[in-house]
């Protein structure tokens, strides 16, 4: 298993929109090993693969170092898919690939998700509260989505020294990441 180096915000990657998964491989299955280890590595609790360089559908999760939700599983989701959405809910969210960078974005308190599990079965669950955020967090990575995405004008704007900073690869993170310049996919 390898750890990979994460994308930073300003890196174009981030902003594709990943291609569906349309089999299973061996390289596949190592991805996804790889992603899990780069996610621990930098005690994140989700990880997209356009944050890795990757643009295919697949996101991994690991909730479980977090108060009341040590009984959820690590979950690997290929193809993943919201088919319905409900409540809303304030929570502070943050991203590994925007280090440094917190604030409030109101999201879904409830949703079921249709996904491929690593064996191309199709699955659907329904998930809550904070699982339920980090999913469709991202899933919207996936998507080319970030969570400064939903913020106002004036609240982006408190951000955006680090942001610049971070463009620049001007951040000091405890995990490998590559920064803008050097972002070539
Ligand atoms: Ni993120």
């Amino acid at each position: 298993m390898s750890i990979l180096p994460i994308y930073l915000y300003g890196a174009e990657v981030l902003r594709k929109k990943a291609k569906p998964v349309t089999k299973v491989t061996d390289e596949l299955i190592e991805q996804i090993m790889n992603m899990f280890a780069t996610m621990r590595a930098a005690q994140g609790i989700g990880l997209a693969a356009n944050q890795v360089g990757s643009l295919e559908r697949v996101i991994v999760i690991d909730v479980s170092d977090v108060e009341g939700y040590e009984e959820v599983k690590p979950l690997a989701l290929i193809n993943p898919e919201i088919l319905s959405r409900e409540g809303g809910e304030e929570g502070e969210e943050g991203c590994l690939s925007i280090p440094e960078v917190r604030d409030k974005v109101t999201r879904p308190t409830t949703i079921r998700v249709k996904y491929k599990d690593t064996n191309f079965q199709v699955q659907e669950i329904e998930a809550y509260n904070l699982l339920a955020r980090v999913i469709m967090h991202e899933v919207d990575h996936i998507n080319g989505v970030l969570f400064l995405d939903y913020l106002s004008a004036s609240e982006r704007k408190l951000h955006k020294e680090q942001l610049d900073k971070i463009k620049q690869g001007e951040v000091e993170t405890s995990y490998p990441v590559v920064a803008m310049e050097e972002a070539v996919v």
